[in-house]
């Protein structure tokens, strides 16, 4: 026995060889000690996971602007309402102009039209949606990286068939977010999308964004509306304001009809029945992207 291959180790007579290199050590390290280590890696993993999710909650009470009012949505958005809005002030003319637009009589799927949904993406949204009359959607969520409402909040804001859904829309994770985003809504397609992320667009990459919109644009239904801030320093920086023009002036080059408009900062575009059911894939509102030939 062993002449061939060395000598044969039985795990029930003996303990095994010494490993002599880095791999072989790894390699035999003794079952029960393997255990111990995983135990102690999944402990630390939970543990500095724990401890990321108590940094970002703790961060979430901390913005400035946080689960804003109707008003401050309206003031901001006001610059990309079409012209006859402009002038009714700034609350009156945003809720006019949403509620006007999404009640025509223009989709064809009446089901989808009698049922309104709307969705803040980067935000609560707790207080925005009561800007709205009574009852005008028959559900609304807002998504943001945690839930810090309290109790009473939460109940106040079910009473209303109002949700928030915790969840990362950018990046990897946008998916699981969207679909978590339709379950609760029990529909595929939504009426209204808001993104007013105000500091959280910091040092952001807008790549990102950029994704982000094309998918919201493709969860929105026909006739449906969305209202997005892409620069929370607008007034000083107009760098990115003419990019998104420029992006803006190529898509309509193939769809001349798309009703989207810019303000300092913002973006509106209104998907109505003879649009695109999607954006063209490089579409790049936010990033400067020289190859870009729609
Ligand atoms: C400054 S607060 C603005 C909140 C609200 N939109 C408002 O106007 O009051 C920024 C929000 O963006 C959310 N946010 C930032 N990055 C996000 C991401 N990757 N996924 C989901 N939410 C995000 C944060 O959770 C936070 O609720």
């Amino acid at each position: 026995m062993g002449i061939e291959g060395g000598p044969k180790f039985n795990p029930e007579e003996q303990d095994p060889p010494t490993p002599k290199t880095e791999t072989e050590k790894v390699k035999n390290i003794k079952p029960e000690t393997k255990k111990a280590g995983g135990i102690i890696r999944n402990f630390l993993d939970t543990r500095s996971q724990r401890k990321k999710q108590e940094k970002v909650r703790f961060q979430e009470g901390q913005w400035g602007d946080y689960d804003s009012e109707f008003w401050h949505f309206a003031g901001f958005f006001a610059e990309c309402l079409p012209e006859e809005y402009k002038h009714k002030g700034w609350e009156e003319g945003l809720k006019s102009y949403i509620e006007n637009t999404l009640s025509r009589e223009e989709t064809t799927d009446q089901r989808e039209k009698s049922k309104l949904t709307a969705v803040e993406f980067g935000g609560p949204g707790s207080k925005f949606f009561r800007g709205f009359s009574n009852g005008f959607f028959e559900k609304t969520i807002g998504v943001c990286l945690v839930d810090i409402r309290g109790e009473n909040l939460k109940n106040e804001d079910s009473s209303l068939n109002h949700y928030v859904v915790a969840g990362n829309i950018l990046g990897a994770d946008t998916n699981e977010t969207l679909n978590e985003v339709k379950t609760m809504l029990d529909t595929t397609k939504v009426d209204l999308i808001v993104s007013r992320m105000q500091g959280a667009l910091k040092g952001m990459d807008m790549n990102l964004l950029d994704d982000a919109v094309r998918q919201w644009y493709a969860l929105l239904n026909e006739n449906g509306v969305m209202f997005i801030q892409y620069n929370w320093a607008s007034s000083s920086d107009k760098r990115e304001d003419n990019v998104a023009a420029k992006c803006i002036e190529m898509i309509k080059g193939k769809y001349p009809q798309l009703d989207v408009q810019l303000g300092r900062g913002v973006m509106r575009l209104h998907k109505k029945l003879d649009d695109p059911e999607q954006l063209p894939e490089n579409a790049h509102f936010f990033v400067q992207n020289p190859d870009q030939n729609i």
